[in-house]
């Protein structure tokens, strides 16, 4: 497995159909749940799917794990599940944070429900995994201290047992009185809140105008440091913007949270090499989403007059949406796909890419965001699928654009970074 995620994308292809599936199925016995099956589960699902986390159900023990067989062979051969949208098979493939099943992975699934769905010796169970403290800051030792700024929600926020999803738009004032320079971040959730946050957004609104997208959680993903030699600018003054996704608790309580968001500095007078910058990219606000239709297309563009070394790549849709790419259109005309992803509104997902593949973009061309929306019946997000639904803050009304992560290079800085590319290319590296 851990070979298979290192070759690269044309070495995989080959791999994969040369593996393909129901080949697989036809030769092998069929795989069992203590072999085969549960270190799949354990490592990917059960950090979500575990008492007193986000998820409907557990994914445990071998008895719900075999019932819930057919569903979780249907969401995971779609890749509904583990929620991470990024198309396999075009564009950039190396992400930091990945956590998609393997094909190989998910064919093993598929063909253990498929072959009766046997539990196999239970000796060879591996350990459940334990999750101890869903509160504690995870960068706190790598960062060699807790977060030098702590900022929760205003006030804490109570999600009813029988509540419908909520997304909640909050503000909290920093207090920062001076500017600093952000090196890392994390989000939690309190202790009593954690099963019903099921993502939240920060972005900072400057004093004088302008700010910027700041952070993403999802549980599972719920820190970051900015790649080396860069950081994020948080002014004096900024006002924390909080949009939060609650959903009902799974263990049928009321819980009342109050998310934080942890933020690491440079030290005081320390300027980072490049600026990290998270920006709303192609920004289409011209939409026309007319009632009853599956399949509606946006474009939007944006024009790159520095060159850029974009670092993540993150839809941002609402209900009715259901896929992103993003394109570049260089200046003499050719243009490559960077990513493709599909979108579920319950999810806000950043893909970072890894630094040996992040996108080089030459000053000069142009940025192409493409979006695909389904405003019919078919969606189960859609609200009354009869209604035109167009731009709007609200999430019944639609948005498309790309948050992207990204810092600028001279034009000396560019060339070297291609070089280097270059260079890592001739040496067989991804
Ligand atoms: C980041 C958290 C997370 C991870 C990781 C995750 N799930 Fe889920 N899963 C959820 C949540 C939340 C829901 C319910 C909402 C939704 O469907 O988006 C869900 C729903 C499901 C459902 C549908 C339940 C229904 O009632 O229809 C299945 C099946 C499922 N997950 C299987 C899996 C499997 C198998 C894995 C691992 C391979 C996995 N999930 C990984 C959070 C997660």
């Amino acid at each position: 497995m851990l070979i298979y995620k290192k070759v690269s994308v044309f070495v995989s292809a080959i791999f994969t159909l040369s593996l393909a599936p129901s080949a697989l199925a036809q030769q092998a016995p069929a795989p069992t749940f203590a072999e085969h099956v549960a270190p799949i589960i354990y490592d990917n699902c059960v950090e979500c799917h575990r008492p007193g986390s986000i998820a409907p159900m557990t994914l445990i023990d071998y008895e719900t794990v075999r019932a819930w067989g057919p569903v979780i062979k249907d969401r995971v051969e779609q890749r509904k599940m583990p929620p991470y949208f990024i198309d396999k098979t075009v564009g950039v493939q190396s992400f930091e944070d990945d956590r998609s099943l393997t094909d190989a992975e998910i064919a093993t699934i598929s063909a253990w429900v498929d072959g009766g769905a046997p539990q196999g010796d239970i000796n060879n169970m591996p350990a459940v995994p334990q999750f101890q403290d869903n509160v504690a800051w995870t960068l706190a030792d790598e960062m060699g201290r807790p977060p030098d700024l702590i900022i929760p929600i205003p006030e804490p926020f109570t999600v009813p047992a029988d509540g419908p999803n909520w997304w909640m738009t909050f503000y909290s004032e920093t207090g920062l009185t001076e500017d600093r320079w952000i090196k890392a971040f994390e989000t939690k959730p309190s202790a009593e809140g954690f099963p019903v946050v099921h993502h939240a957004v920060t972005s900072m609104e400057f004093p004088e105008g302008g700010g910027g997208f700041l952070s993403e959680y999802a549980l599972g993903k719920t820190a970051d440091i900015n790649p080396p030699g860069t950081g994020q600018l948080i002014k004096a003054g900024t006002r924390l913007n909080w949009n939060v996704h609650y959903a009902a608790s799974p263990d049928g309580l009321d819980r009342t949270d109050r998310t934080r968001l942890g933020l690491w500095f440079l030290p005081e007078g320390e300027d980072p090499e490049h600026e990290l910058i998270r920006s709303h990219m192609a920004d289409n606000e011209d939409l026309d989403l007319p009632g009853g239709q599956e399949v509606i297309r946006t474009d939007g563009y944006e024009f790159l007059d520095k060159n850029i070394r974009i670092t993540a790549f993150q839809p941002h849709l609402h209900n009715l949406g259901t896929r992103q790419c993003l394109e570049v259109i260089y200046q003499d005309n050719r243009r490559q796909t960077l990513s493709c992803a599909d979108w579920d509104f319950g999810w806000h997902i950043a893909y970072n890419y890894t630094e040996d593949v992040q996108p080089l973009i030459p000053k000069g061309s142009m940025m192409h965001v493409t979006s695909w929306f389904n405003n019919s019946a078919s969606n189960p997000w859609a609200g009354d699928s009869r209604n035109w639904v167009g731009f709007g803050q609200r999430s019944t009304d639609d948005m498309s654009f790309s948050w992207i992560s990204y810092y600028e290079l001279t034009d000396e800085e560019y060339e070297s970074a291609v070089a280097d590319r270059h260079g890592q290319l001739a040496a067989g590296s991804d």
